[in-house]
């Protein structure tokens, strides 16, 4: 089960990993394991979190031929992760493919990348893709809810109209998240957890505004608090900065 806040681990050595996991204790219980720990530590770091008891979203950003995506997303069933992702753009054989596999594993839910959050409008025709961020999303998410998948990943500002075109109870994982306060990063535009909750956002992913933060368990308290519920009916925050 995972909390609405789930804490990327973009480290590179499983001791660092766990030390950050230690420093946050019981009351965090979900992570997110991405390629460079994963290719760092090896599938390891990812037994020893779920033996610790902790919910572990598998980042692997899959987008191969369908039997290998099938694969890939068995071997994370057998590691026990709760979450795996998937490129939408893959299409709807490899969706398919990804969702028949993770039915043998009861508890594992797939996610659908739609388009990458660095990309902007203005790079989608140099890779053949249609007019706007927006539409490609739309296309894609759609596509995902079709084949199955159990969720999207999606930014703060398409979670709100993915809320209402996606079947109830499909996730929406945020990341790019920064928390009020916490130091500018290279993310260009990023949400707060208030903003991402408001949108429409089951769940969010955070990394350094925790992992770097000069007290990662009162950072990590914040981002829980802003995700219980919307801010003030004022509206008068600023939420993306
Ligand atoms: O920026 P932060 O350290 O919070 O990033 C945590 C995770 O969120 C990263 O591992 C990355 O995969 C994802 N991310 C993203 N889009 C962004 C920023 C981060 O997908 N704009």
């Amino acid at each position: 089960m995972f909390s609405p806040v789930i804490v990327a681990l973009d480290f590179s050595s499983s001791s660092e990993a766990m030390e950050l996991s230690d420093k946050l204790g019981p009351a965090c219980s979900s992570y997110k394991v991405g390629l460079q720990l994963l290719t760092e530590a090896g599938p390891a770091v990812v037994r020893e979190l779920v033996e610790r008891g902790k919910s572990v979203f598998l980042d692997l950003k899959l987008h191969e031929i369908p039997i290998s995506v099938a694969g890939a997303v068995r071997a994370a069933g057998k590691l026990g992760v709760g979450m795996v992702t998937v490129h939408a753009s893959g299409g709807s054989a490899v969706m398919r493919a990804a969702t028949a596999a993770a039915a043998e594993y009861p508890n594992l839910k797939v996610l659908a990348l739609t388009v990458i959050t660095s990309l902007t409008d203005s790079e989608l025709p140099e890779i053949g893709l249609a007019p706007s961020v927006r539409l490609q999303v739309e296309r894609l998410a759609q596509l995902a809810a079709d084949c199955g998948c159990h969720g999207v990943v999606a930014s703060a500002h398409e979670a709100s109209y993915l809320k209402t075109l996606l079947p109830p109870g499909m996730l929406i994982i945020t990341p790019g998240i920064q928390l009020e306060g916490a130091r500018s990063n290279d993310q260009e535009r990023v949400a707060t957890p208030e903003f991402a909750c408001q949108a429409g956002a089951t769940h969010v992913v955070i990394g350094r505004s925790i992992t770097q933060a000069s007290n990662p368990q009162a950072a990590f308290v914040s981002a829980m608090a802003g995700m219980a519920g919307p801010v003030g009916s004022s509206g008068t925050s600023d939420p993306l900065r």
